[in-house]
């Protein structure tokens, strides 16, 4: 089993860290492959790129864990979706329609993301074994927000668009749930050791409708990966003092805090799990002593029981790979 995969199941006090969006725009040489491939979507297609700029941040930092370089908009997509990235405005998606949405079936959704499984099996081959190789889904409710176009800016959605499609919605959110499940088990089943659900936008959800939108649709999917013994770290981001009611109910194998997340009070409050993450993304664009004092937080609360080191969002373009690389130093030496 990977070290990451033995601190989740085993709740055993490990060392191991890697970063959410290791593999992106802050390094040179995904930039360069970038520039070569203009369309995203198709990017995460090529299963050699893929597996390329997968290995990227571990042939630079060594990190413990690899996550594979693709998309949570990859479902949507392969649920006939079509999307486009727009440069500076993020991903833009067809309008929903909900006939094709239902017309899908197992066999199509899992040969359109073959590419995918692809890119898993040619990175598990170059993986050291201790390496975890780590798959990932975005949870329903975060998925509906891109797919129905829902968002407007960075702390609203559109409700009355949510609320009148509210029938459609248990639906959707339903049909979600099959699919994420085939995703992760084809993931797994292809060479990834543990999964990691995306709930990006989980803190839009209004407080009324959490439970069926968030804790819900993420404890079935928990419940999957459980029966088929797939270590799961759930990531339900900007629900504050919720999270803790989340970890009760969902009861994932790890879970990953956001920055608005005291760790003191995430050590006290999330127990029975492994916590993941936390300092903001931001403390890497700060001084070298900054950011390390910042980093000392999390590592002095949480020395003493089972935690990975990572971020409470992804890394930010404007890193530099300097940082990253002192970061992980300091790490490894603390
Ligand atoms: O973490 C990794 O290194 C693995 C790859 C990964 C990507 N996206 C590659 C990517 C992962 C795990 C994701 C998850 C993802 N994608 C989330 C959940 C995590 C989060 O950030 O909240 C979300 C919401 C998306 C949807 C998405 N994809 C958006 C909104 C954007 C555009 C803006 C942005 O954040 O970059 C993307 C594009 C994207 N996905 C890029 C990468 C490397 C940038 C592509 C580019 O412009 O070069």
């Amino acid at each position: 089993m990977s070290n990451l995969g033995k601190i989740l199941i085993n709740k055993k006090s490990c060392k191991s860290i890697w970063f959410m969006r290791q593999a992106g725009r802050y390094l040179p040489e995904f930039r360069k492959i970038r520039s070569l491939n203009k369309d995203f979507i198709k990017l995460c297609l090529n299963s050699e790129l893929s597996s390329e700029i997968t290995l990227q941040p571990i042939k630079r930092f060594n990190l413990d864990s690899a996550i594979i370089f693709s998309d949570i908009l990859m479902v949507p997509y392969a649920l006939g979706q079509n999307i486009t990235f727009v440069k500076d405005q993020g991903p833009k998606l067809n309008k929903f329609n909900f006939e094709i949405f239902l017309d899908n079936n197992e066999k199509t959704f899992t040969k359109k993301l073959n590419p995918v499984y692809k890119a898993i099996e040619l990175t598990r081959k170059k993986l050291d074994k201790k390496k975890s190789l780590i798959s990932f889904i975005g949870a329903p409710w975060t998925l509906i927000i891109y797919m129905l176009n829902l968002k407007e800016s960075k702390k609203n959605f559109n409700k009355a668009k949510f609320s009148n499609n509210k029938h459609d919605l248990d639906k959707i959110l339903n049909t979600l749930v099959k699919y994420l499940s085939i995703h992760i088990d084809n993931q797994i089943s292809s060479g990834a050791d543990v999964v990691q659900i995306f709930d990006s936008w989980a803190g839009l959800i209004p407080e009324k409708n959490i439970k069926e939108f968030c804790y819900i649709p993420n404890a079935k999917i928990v419940e999957f990966c459980k029966e088929k013994k797939i270590p799961n770290i759930c990531f339900p981001k900007g629900i504050k003092e919720k999270f803790k009611e989340f970890n009760r109910i969902v009861k994932p194998d790890g879970i990953n805090i956001d920055i608005e997340i005291n760790p003191s009070w995430a050590k006290k409050n999330l127990n029975d799990v492994v916590i993941q993450g936390g300092m903001d993304p931001m403390a890497l664009l700060k001084t070298e002593k900054q950011m390390l004092e910042i980093a000392t937080k999390y590592t002095e609360t949480f020395h003493d029981i089972p935690y990975v080191f990572n971020l409470g969002h992804g890394l930010l373009p404007e890193t530099d790979p300097d940082k990253v690389h002192s970061l992980i130093n300091f790490y490894r030496n603390y």
